[in-house]
């Protein structure tokens, strides 16, 4: 299924394919495939080139840590992300490694660092579903995660499925449109809330 998103100019595809399904089919990612999305993530801009992230990554070809990493969704998402074919989490490096300092852009760059990993991801044929219904202490303790790592998001990764295999009240969500606010209320120019178009381009 498709839900590109409806945008006033043409946008590189891959941005505007992506979505976040709960419907995954049974086709596994490639170990290529796997290492190309990882490679985009790593290539990703940081604050001064700390590059504060980790990902912990569990396959359904081992199933001992796909069950593992499932156990540290929440309820809602369990439901569905078991169907993917990778369970990725995000972590953030709270401090950075020069100064020992809180680094306060370190959630900024693990997501920069995550959307790529989703544009590549879209680009080789495979849908990617982000989730904060995590459970941070569970993947601390499983995964033995360090003190100043913290566990922020995790993602859901797999091969288009079939939107009829998803339970009623998931399958109305899969087929609602996306939505998104319009330009004018998130580009200013001159002064916050002045859409940035009124200037003229
Ligand atoms: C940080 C983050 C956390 C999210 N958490 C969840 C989640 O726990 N469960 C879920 O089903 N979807 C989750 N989503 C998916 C969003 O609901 C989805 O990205 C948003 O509705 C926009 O839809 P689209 O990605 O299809 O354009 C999350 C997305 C992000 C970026």
């Amino acid at each position: 299924m498709q839900k590109q998103a409806q945008t006033s100019v043409p946008i590189h595809w891959p941005i505007a394919n992506r979505w976040s399904p709960r419907a995954f089919g049974t086709a596994p990612v490639s170990a290529v495939d796997l290492t190309k999305i990882l490679e985009a993530a790593r290539w990703a801009p940081s604050c001064l080139n700390e590059q504060p992230w980790a990902f912990l990554v569990a396959t359904r070809g081992q199933p001992e840590e796909f069950q593992k990493a499932l156990s540290c969704l929440v309820e809602f998402n369990q439901g569905w992300a078991k169907n993917a074919s990778v369970i990725l989490f995000g972590l953030a490096h709270k401090v950075f490694n020069s100064s020992g300092k809180p680094n306060t852009y370190a959630l900024h760059d693990l997501g920069l660092a995550t959307a790529s990993l989703m544009i590549e991801g879209e680009s080789l044929g495979l849908r990617t579903h982000a989730m904060a219904g995590i459970l941070p202490d569970r993947i601390r303790e499983v995964f033995g995660v360090p003190e100043d790592f913290e566990p922020v998001t995790a993602l859901a990764i797999g091969r288009p499925g079939d939107p009829e295999t998803l339970p009623e009240p998931l399958l109305v969500r899969e087929k609602a449109p996306r939505e998104r606010k319009s330009l004018d209320q998130i580009a200013f120019g001159g002064q916050f809330g002045k859409p940035f178009a009124d200037k003229g381009l």
